[in-house]
């Protein structure tokens, strides 16, 4: 059972962490202390429930607490070796661990463990944030607090800042919390009520003292050429950039990107102040860390043509990476790790929105919601005084911490297919859909692009959020919706890498009853629809140069002649040929172009659900329902083609091992001797 104060706690975190204007996506932490039987001695024992590394306040459950036993972590104190040695009292935490000890502790535990209070909570509120980064941080402290809150000068995260929070507090008993320079706050309480209500006056009470004493415009005046470009213009103008900063962030390794045009980002890119602000960089640890100390900002207005902003972007990723490289080299010393890579990962494009990137899509998004903070906090800081972010060489501590290097070594081996974006033509049935769902499973963010929009959606959702898997509307014989899908696609992932032409459809008749009509709707479909796919996607791929995978879903129909066929046969012919002729043009851009010949698919397939397994089954004289069995009795290996057989194919082709073929096609017929390669 839950001890009562535990519960208490995770009551409060939630409720916290709900509201982001209390703390940013798993930034903060919180405890409670309270008393629990020693199994082992059958004594009352005082134990500190903490939040743990990583995880979030709004969705903190039980297992996301650490359990420490208070005697022996405040036993800690007596062996402290001093502040140069603090990093190794994480490690000794895990000696104060009670029963399994729950989540790993993280470096704030000294904090919650040593203050003398019940509840704690540690939190990085925009508004606090702003007080803590403003210049003169003590002063307003002063000011807006009185002495119910007392300014803590920045220090890093550890066991020292621990010892003198719990101090402040001892000597100040009127003290309800502290502002932590540089940083975030931390309050407390004798009971769950008052800390929580401690930590929301402190919050409040700052963000009315800005909303009240803010200059006019914190960010100056705006910036002549700077204004918003109207929503369409926008969202076009970002389609366009996205694919070269995509590339830009993925220099060093592939990133995944994520977009926003929020307000909060357009004002601010356009008032005079932004290149000042984002060059000082974030402060609070917790943001920069997933968005590097500073981003990159084009410094041409909207009105510059697209060409100019290529190639100033490019012009500015250079200035980056060597500028990233100083830093790194005036602060290294002969232990830290090594550079991490110097690729930006918040690109600001004024007029247009921000670009943010991170391993996957969820670590990219969440990358440009802490720029948002930053933001806020510049905001705050910059109206009632001026922004003072801690110091580069403390940034560098930070960022290049032991104990992050830890952390970061300890993360899980990434998914074959991790930050590739995969667009997946037809994909809201049958084997695109398969295919949708095995390189979603391998890793890959999916564009489900289909005919009908709620049909993709749905397939979409049914792989997980947007941070995995999103829908697009698209009938790929039109060359404006495939445009208008593929910049759907760039917007949702920063751009696309991995292309299935999928979409199709089959109309088994003979040459005299094949239609015009029946030939060009084949035609467009497959014939000219994996054209278009390929050109609209061929072109971000080139930009991003980051290399990609073109995979045709073509058929064993392309090479074998089949009774009736003649319109979809020759339309999948096309498809085969366009494999090879652009596997030999798109070579230079590291772009692999290769097929995969199904036959017999029944299971799963729209195509013979419409019509076509009927006709088929008519022509075998075998019962539709039966058609799948048939069919794998003709086969060499006398076995059923699923559509997973398929969705394996495709991810074999752009997966890590067949990274030299290029040109080729894989049959998945369970051997058909007629439609062998040769
Ligand atoms: N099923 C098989 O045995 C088999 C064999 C060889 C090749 N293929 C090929 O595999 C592909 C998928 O077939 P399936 O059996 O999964 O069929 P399916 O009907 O289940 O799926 C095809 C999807 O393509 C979509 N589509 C059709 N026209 C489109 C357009 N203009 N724009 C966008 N989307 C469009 C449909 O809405 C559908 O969701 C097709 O290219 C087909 O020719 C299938
Ligand atoms: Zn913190």
């Amino acid at each position: 059972m839950t001890n009562p104060a535990a519960a208490a706690l995770i009551a409060r975190s939630n409720r916290l962490g709900a509201d982001p204007k209390n703390t940013n996506y798993a930034g903060g932490n919180t405890s409670a202390k309270g008393t629990e039987t020693d199994p082992v001695t059958g004594e009352p024992v005082e134990l500190l429930w903490v939040k743990g590394s990583g995880g979030d306040l709004g969705t903190l459950t039980e297992s996301g607490l650490a359990v420490l036993r208070l005697d022996r972590m405040r036993s800690l104190v007596d062996v402290y070796p001093g502040i140069e040695r603090e990093d190794e009292m994480v490690a000794a935490f895990d000696y104060c661990l009670h029963g399994k000890g729950g989540a790993a502790p993280s470096i704030d535990t000294a904090m919650h463990g040593l203050v003398d209070a019940a509840h704690v909570d540690h939190l990085h509120p925009d508004s606090g944030i702003a007080i803590a980064t403003a210049a003169d941080g003590e002063a307003l402290t002063k000011e807006i607090y009185g002495d119910k809150v007392v300014w803590v000068p920045w220090r890093r995260p550890g066991f020292q800042l621990g010892l003198d929070i719990a101090e402040i507090k001892a000597q100040n008993p009127q003290s309800i919390g502290c502002i932590l320079g540089g940083h975030g706050i931390t309050a407390w309480g004798d009971t769950s009520e008052e800390a929580e209500a401690n930590s929301l006056w402190i919050i409040d009470t700052a963000a009315s003292y800005i909303a009240d004493n803010s200059k006019a415009e914190p960010f100056g005046p705006a910036l002549d050429g700077y204004a918003a470009l109207p929503d369409a213009e926008r969202r076009a103008r970002a389609a366009a950039l996205a694919p070269t900063i995509r590339g830009i962030a993925s220099a060093d390794r592939p990133m995944v990107g994520h977009f926003t045009d929020a307000d909060v980002v357009l004002d601010f890119l356009a008032a005079a102040e932004h290149p000042r602000l984002a060059a000082l960089g974030t402060s609070c640890p917790d943001h920069f860390l997933r968005t590097k100390v500073k981003p990159l900002v084009l410094d041409l207005p909207p009105t510059a043509s697209v060409e100019d902003s290529i190639a100033r972007l490019h012009e500015l990723a250079v200035a980056y990476r060597e500028d990233y490289q100083g830093y790194y080299d005036r602060n290294a010393v002969a232990d830290s790790p090594a550079i991490r890579g110097k690729d930006p990962l918040i690109v600001l494009v004024p007029g247009v929105g921000m670009f943010s990137f991170g391993k996957d899509k969820q670590t990219a998004r969440v990358a440009g919601e802490f720029y948002v903070n930053a933001i806020n906090v510049m905001r705050g800081a910059e109206g009632l005084s001026s922004y003072a972010p801690i110091d580069e060489a403390e940034k560098f501590r930070i960022e290049y911490w032991a104990l992050e290097e830890a952390k970061l070594q300890r993360m899980p081996k990434p998914k074959p297919l991790a930050t590739r974006v995969a667009f997946v033509t037809g994909a809201a049935s049958g084997i695109g859909k398969a295919t949708a769902a095995k390189l979603a499973a391998e890793g890959a963010c999916v564009v489900i692009a289909d005919l009908s929009l709620e049909k993709a959606q749905e397939a979409a959702a049914e792989l997980g959020g947007s941070d995995v898997a999103v829908g697009v509307q698209v009938d790929v014989s039109d060359e404006a919706a495939v445009q208008a899908a593929v910049d759907a696609a760039v917007l949702a992932f920063g751009g696309v890498d991995l292309i299935v032409n999928n979409a199709g459809l089959s109309l088994s008749r003979s040459l005299l009853e094949t239609t015009e009509r029946d030939w060009d709707l084949q035609h467009d479909v497959m014939a000219k629809g994996s054209f278009l796919v390929a050109k609209a996607t061929a072109k971000v791929m080139i930009e991003q140069q980051m290399g990609g995978d073109i995979v045709y879903i073509s058929s064993k129909n392309s090479i074998f002649a089949g009774p009736n066929n003649v319109a979809y046969g020759a339309a999948k012919a096309d498809q085969a040929h366009q494999v090879r002729l652009l596997a030999a043009e798109l070579g230079e851009h590291g772009i692999k172009v290769n097929g995969v010949n199904p036959d017999g698919v029944v299971a799963g397939s729209g195509i013979f659900a419409s019509g076509w397994g009927a006709n088929r089954a008519a022509v075998y004289g075998v019962e539709e329902k039966d058609l799948g069995k048939f069919y794998a009795q003709r086969t060499i290996l006398k076995r059923e083609v699923l559509p997973d057989h398929i969705a394996n194919a495709v991810f074999v082709l752009c997966g890590p091992e067949l990274t030299h073929t290029t040109g080729l096609h894989i049959p998945v017929d369970a051997g058909v001797a007629a439609a062998f390669l040769r």
